[in-house]
């Protein structure tokens, strides 16, 4: 069992020490990989193991085709700026294959999990010589997978799987004591910018969590356009979290005189503490038909847009 260390009971000083400790002992002399995706989690890891490590950590983006627009830029330009190289890995290919054909949503998930752990990773750890990946996997994660609620992309040993066995390396989890409020006051100790802790939460599986089956890059594609719309409308509101859906089945719309046979996108926007229960957020009707315009006129293929108003439970805040 991992013991809980609460945000209001910790040093945060005295955790950093501890861990930086730890990193140390754990990679020797040799060299870590960290995968920093630029949410909290992997941005506050990151920042400890180049306390740790410093150069001897190689920090990696993996542009896997299913984030938001411009994110390896963004991310590695927020991380220049803090002194941390960020290399950006470009494995869309890897994904989109592994991909195709599968509309499962928990296949979909393996899928992921595995082309990110066992291909990309793997390669990368096999040519750089190191041994361990570090990550930012939180109680949390650890908690639902193990409670059969959602299989976390990040989560192994809790569930019986030895990374050094499945994918040739060992992963250091420095945060997994830690819930979210936790891993917010360690990386704002550890010098993380307002910007990064002010993002709305967004999934491990990325966009492909948003696309309702097959999620090809054209697909990808739309959905991102519309998460972009989405984004703009409602950034600055209150809500704990706002995305955009792509359904799988189609509609008769029409555009231009023509029937057209398109595509459907549902809105969401949350109200939410912790992510474990959430209600929709009451949008006004102005800013939902907004979000429509934008959609309607923005993403290509799309002739429906509806907003969701069940709750979690029993809906989930993503879709797959
Ligand atoms: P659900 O859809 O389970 O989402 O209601 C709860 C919160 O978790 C995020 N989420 C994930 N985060 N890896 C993550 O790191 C994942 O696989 C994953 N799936 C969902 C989701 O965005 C929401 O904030």
């Amino acid at each position: 069992m991992l013991k809980e260390i609460k945000a209001a009971e910790m040093d945060c000083e005295k955790f950093i020490a501890e861990q930086v400790r730890e990193i140390r002992a754990a990679v020797g002399d040799g060299t870590a990989i960290n995968a920093l995706s630029g949410g909290v989690d992997s941005s506050t890891v990151t920042m400890l193991g180049h306390r740790a490590l410093g150069r001897r950590l190689r920090t990696v983006f993996v542009e896997n085709g299913l984030m938001r627009r411009n994110e390896a830029r963004r991310v590695r330009d927020l991380f220049g700026a803090l002194g941390v190289e960020v290399e950006v890995v470009d494995a869309r290919d890897d994904f989109f294959s592994a991909l195709t054909g599968v509309t499962d949503p928990e296949q979909k998930r393996e899928a992921i999990t595995q082309t990110f752990y066992k291909k990309v990773f793997g390669r990368i750890v096999r040519e750089s010589g190191a041994r361990h990946l570090l990550q930012g996997t939180i109680l949390t994660d650890v908690d639902e997978t193990v409670a059969g609620i959602k299989r976390q992309h990040n989560v192994f040993a809790q569930l019986g799987i030895d990374p050094q066995a499945a994918f040739g390396y060992a992963i250091l989890e420095p945060l997994v004591q830690l819930r979210k409020d936790g891993v917010r006051k360690l990386g704002r100790a550890l010098g993380l910018s307002e910007e990064l802790f002010a993002r709305i939460p967004f999934p491990g599986p990325a966009l492909a969590a948003r696309v309702i089956g097959e999620a090809t890059p054209e697909r990808v594609e739309t959905v991102r356009a519309a998460t972009e719309v989405v984004e703009e409308a409602l950034a600055g509101t209150p809500a704990f979290q706002y995305l955009a859906i792509l359904h799988e089945d189609r509609v008769t719309g029409m555009r231009d005189n023509q029937r057209q046979f398109g595509q459907q996108v549902e809105v969401r926007c949350w109200d939410s503490v912790d992510a474990r229960t959430a209600t929709p957020t009451r949008l006004s009707f102005d800013v939902l038909e907004r979000i429509a315009a934008g959609i309607l006129k923005r993403v290509p293929g799309v002739v429906s847009v509806t907003y969701n108003i069940a709750p979690k439970p029993p809906s989930t805040i993503e879709a797959v």
